[in-house]
């Protein structure tokens, strides 16, 4: 009899921690509700703070070293200083630190004066990080 009353106790101690687990998760869950609108909202932000990202030539200017390498290409602003010890072409990329360097990478007079190849073009998207400003 004083077994039974035990294990009773306990199932039902049991059945009450677990209903409690499950009222307190369908709470939390109903505060912090994820939407697709909310969803698609910060994907919006997320795009216009991209479109947003502009650079004037002479802010490009202050990146001209091997250290901190921004390049203009066609109009948009590019970093590829983590792309410069992995550059095919060596230290050449270099000459165009800091400048509008879209002559060099069409004609690259110090090489094979050819364009890059379209993968350099993929590449180079790699590092895009905004437009300049007109
Ligand atoms: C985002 C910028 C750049 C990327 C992603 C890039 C990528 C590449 C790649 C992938 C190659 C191998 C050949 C090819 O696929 O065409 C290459 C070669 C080369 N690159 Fe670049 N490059 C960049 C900028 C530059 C710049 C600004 C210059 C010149 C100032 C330059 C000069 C060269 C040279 C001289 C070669 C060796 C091949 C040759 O003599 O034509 N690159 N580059």
């Amino acid at each position: 009899m004083k077994r039974s009353f035990i294990v009773a106790t306990l199932i039902l101690l049991v059945i009450t921690a677990v209903a409690a687990y499950a009222i307190f998760s369908m709470r939390k869950g109903a505060q912090t509700p994820v939407t697709p609108s909310d969803s698609k909202a910060v994907e919006q932000s997320a795009t216009e703070a991209a479109e947003l990202q502009t650079f004037t030539s002479e802010e490009v200017a202050k990146h001209n070293s091997k250290d901190d390498c921004w390049l203009i290409l066609d109009g948009k602003v590019y970093d590829v200083t983590k792309f410069i010890p992995a550059h095919p072409g060596g230290k050449a990329i270099l000459e165009g630190c800091g400048k509008d360097a879209t002559m060099l990478f069409e004609t690259r007079p110090m090489g094979s004066e050819s364009s890059h190849s379209a993968r350099a073009r993929a590449i180079r998207e790699t590092y895009y990080i905004g437009d300049l400003k007109q």
